[in-house]
C-alpha cells in the first residue's frame, strides 16, 4: 500500500532507548527482533511532530513538556487489542458454575451482598459485557450490588467500549440466544442493551500506575486475560503483585489460557475446578490454602 510516511530508519541505539521508555511506562516489552515493528508503528509520530529522526523522537518522549500525552497517545498504535465476546468459554463456565456460587455463599455468610469484578485490559469491552450478560442470565444481580469495572490503557478501544456497538467479528463464539436477548440491531451492527451496560463502568487505567491502581479498591474477581503475555518477567511480577493487593482474601484471578503464574508468584493457590484451573488468593489464616 502507498504510505505517506517517509522511510526513516531507526538506529539500534535509538530503538533500545525508545523501547526502554515505553517499557517503563506500560510494561510492554519489544525485544530486539521487534525493531522493525516499532519503527513502522511510530513513523507517523515523527511526521506529526516534525522530527527528523528517532533520536529526536526519543528526546521528545523523555524531555518534552508533552511527553506524558505522547506516551499515552502512542498506546493506540503499540497495543494488541484482539478480543471477542464469550472468549475462553470453559473458564467462563468455571466462573458461573463454580466460582460465583462459592464466592456468593461465603459473602452471604458475612452478610455481604456485593460483588466487584475487574476486567483488567478489557480492550473494546467485549469481556466486561460478557461478564455482565452471564450474571444477568444467572439472575445473579437480584438483591446483589454488582460492579463490573473494565479498564485499559488504550484510548481508542475504550471509546469503542463506551459506545458498545459491535460488528460480526466480535461474535465469533457467541450463541445466537445472547445476541437476541442482550443486543439491539443497529444499522447492520449490534448495540449492547442498556441493562447490560448499566452493570459496567469503563475507565482508562495503566496497570503500572500504582497510585491510580490503589484507588480502585478491593476486588472479588480479577479477569486479566491475554494481557501479561506482552510483558517481560519483571513487569509480570509487578502487575501480579498489585492484583494480589487488590483482591479480597479468597478472591479469584483469571488469566488467559496461555498464561500462568509459574516463576512469577507463589502467593496464589492454583484451584483445579471442574471446568478450568484458576488462581485464588488464600483466605487469611488458611495457611496458604483456600477453603473450598
Ligand atoms: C489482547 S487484549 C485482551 C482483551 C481481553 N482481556 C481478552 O482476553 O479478550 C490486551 C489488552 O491489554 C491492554 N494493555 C496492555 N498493556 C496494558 C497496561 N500497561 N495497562 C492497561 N492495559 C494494558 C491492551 O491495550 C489491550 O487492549
Amino acid at each position: 500500500m502507498f504510505s505517506l510516511e517517509p522511510d526513516i530508519p531507526m538506529a539500534d541505539e535509538d530503538f533500545r532507548l525508545i523501547r526502554d521508555v515505553i517499557y517503563a511506562h506500560c510494561g510492554l516489552f519489544f525485544d530486539n527482533d521487534s525493531k522493525y515493528l516499532l519503527e513502522k508503528r511510530l513513523a507517523r509520530r515523527l511526521a506529526l511532530h516534525q522530527l527528523a529522526g528517532y533520536k529526536d523522537y526519543y528526546h521528545f518522549l523523555k524531555y518534552n513538556r508533552k511527553k506524558d500525552q505522547e506516551l499515552s497517545d502512542i498506546m493506540d498504535v503499540l497495543t494488541t487489542n484482539e478480543t471477542y465476546f464469550f472468549r475462553e468459554i470453559f473458564q467462563l463456565k468455571a466462573f458461573t458454575d463454580e466460582i460465583l456460587p462459592e464466592l456468593k455463599k461465603a459473602k452471604e455468610k458475612r452478610g455481604d451482598r456485593s460483588l466487584r469484578i475487574w476486567s483488567a485490559g478489557c480492550s473494546s469491552g467485549e469481556e466486561p459485557y460478557t461478564i455482565a450478560m452471564l450474571l444477568l442470565e444467572m439472575g445473579a444481580c437480584k438483591d446483589w450490588r454488582i460492579e463490573i469495572i473494565g479498564t485499559d490503557i488504550c484510548h481508542k478501544v475504550l471509546q469503542q467500549a463506551r459506545k458498545a456497538v459491535y460488528g460480526r467479528s466480535s461474535f465469533r463464539t457467541t450463541d445466537e440466544q445472547y445476541i437476541r436477548r442482550f443486543f439491539v440491531e443497529q444499522e447492520g451492527a449490534f448495540r449492547v442493551a442498556d441493562q447490560v451496560k448499566e452493570l459496567v463502568t469503563i475507565s482508562h487505567l495503566n496497570l503500572f500506575d500504582m497510585g491510580r491502581l490503589a484507588m480502585l479498591g478491593k476486588m472479588d474477581i480479577i479477569f486479566c486475560r491475554n494481557v501479561i503475555i506482552y510483558f517481560d518477567q519483571v513487569a509480570k511480577k509487578r502487575v501480579i503483585d498489585s492484583f494480589h493487593k487488590a483482591l479480597e482474601d479468597g478472591g479469584f484471578l483469571l488469566l488467559g489460557h496461555s498464561e500462568s503464574l509459574m516463576n512469577i508468584s507463589t502467593a496464589f493457590s492454583l484451584r483445579h475446578l471442574q471446568n478450568d484451573m484458576v488462581y485464588q488468593k488464600p483466605l487469611a489464616g488458611s495457611g496458604g490454602f483456600p477453603c473450598p
